[in-house]
C-alpha cells in the first residue's frame, strides 16, 4: 500500500443489514497506510454487526472514528442485547474501545494528514424536536402536524431514552456535555465535527417528508460549525448524500443509504467522501 500523505475519508448510514450495502462495505478500503475512516452512525440495529462491520474496517484504516446513529440505538426484540438507552450506548463503546474505534467518549484525536491539523470530534447529540414545521411552537404541535401527514419516525418504538426521561432530555444533556468539551479544544485548532444528525437546519429543507426533521438534529448546534471552528462538517442521516456551505463552512453529508435509495441515483456508490480535500 502506498505510504502518502493519508486522506480524510468518511461515509455514514451503511445499514450493513442490507446485503447489497454489506458488498459496498466489503469493498471499502483504504488507499495509503495512513487514511483515517469517519463513520457517521446507522451501521447497523444489530450489535453483531455493528462489531463485525467495525472489526472489518478498523483492521483496514490507520483510525476509525465513530459517531451513533440511532439505528445503533434501537432495542429491537431480534437483536441479542436487550440493553437500552445510555446503557446500550455505554455497550456499543466499550465494543469500540476493543476495537481501537474513536468513540465520542475519547480524547478527540488530531489528523495532521493532507488539510490537518484539526481536531476531530466525533459527537453523539440526538435530536430534540426543535426542527419543527412552520406554526407549530410546541412539540406536541408539531408531532399532532407529523401524524396527519402520516410521518412518524421509528425511533418512537426502538429508540429508548432510558434513564432519560425523553430523547430530548437526553439529548439537551449530550448537548451541554459535548460544548463544554469542544471549549476545551485550543484555539489554534480547527475542527472536523462529525455527527449522525445535520448540525444546522439547512439541509433538513430538501427532506420529501419537511415533518421528518423533527428527528434530525437540534437547534441548539446551529452556530456550533463557526463558534468551534470547523473546518468541514460530516453528517448522515438524511440518506440525501451532499455538499453545502454555510457560513463557508462545507457540510458534508456522507449516506450510502438503503439499496432501494442508492440504486435510483444516476451513479452507483462512490464509497467513502474524501474530506479537507480543499484545504490541501
Ligand atoms: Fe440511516
Ligand atoms: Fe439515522
Amino acid at each position: 500500500m502506498p505510504t502518502g500523505p493519508g486522506r480524510l475519508l468518511a461515509i455514514s448510514d451503511l445499514h450493513v443489514r442490507h446485503d447489497e450495502n454489506k458488498k459496498v462495505v466489503d469493498g471499502l478500503r483504504p488507499e495509503t497506510e495512513h487514511d483515517w475512516l469517519l463513520l457517521a452512525g446507522d451501521v447497523s440495529e444489530s450489535t453483531v454487526d455493528f462489531e463485525d462491520t467495525l472489526r472489518l474496517l478498523s483492521d483496514r484504516f490507520a483510525k476509525v472514528i465513530w459517531a451513533p446513529g440511532n439505528h445503533e440505538l434501537w432495542t429491537t426484540a431480534a437483536d441479542p442485547v436487550q440493553l437500552r438507552g445510555q446503557a446500550r450506548y455505554d455497550h456499543l463503546v466499550a465494543i469500540c474501545r476493543r476495537l481501537g474505534v474513536i468513540t465520542p467518549e475519547d480524547p478527540y484525536p488530531v489528523w495532521e494528514g493532507a488539510g490537518g491539523p484539526v481536531a476531530v470530534a466525533p459527537l453523539f447529540l440526538l435530536y430534540d424536536y426543535t426542527f419543527r414545521p412552520a406554526g407549530a411552537r410546541t412539540r406536541q404541535e408539531a408531532m399532532d402536524i407529523a401524524e396527519r401527514a402520516g410521518v412518524v419516525c421509528t425511533d418512537e418504538f426502538y429508540l429508548h431514552p432510558d434513564p432519560y426521561p425523553s430523547r430530548q432530555a437526553w439529548s439537551r444533556a449530550r448537548v451541554a456535555h459535548t460544548a463544554a468539551r469542544l471549549a476545551e479544544i485550543p484555539d489554534h485548532l480547527p475542527t472536523v465535527l462529525v455527527n449522525h444528525y445535520p448540525l444546522v437546519r439547512e439541509p433538513t429543507r430538501v427532506l420529501r417528508f419537511p415533518e421528518f426533521a423533527l428527528w434530525c438534529g437540534t437547534e441548539a448546534t446551529e452556530d456550533w460549525p463557526v463558534r468551534f471552528r470547523a473546518a468541514a462538517v460530516v453528517y448522515g442521516h438524511l440518506h440525501i448524500p451532499r455538499l453545502i456551505h454555510q457560513d463557508g463552512i462545507p457540510h458534508h453529508e456522507v449516506s450510502l443509504g438503503y439499496p432501494r435509495e442508492w440504486k435510483q441515483r444516476a451513479t452507483a456508490p462512490a464509497g467513502a467522501v474524501r474530506i479537507l480535500a480543499e484545504r490541501t
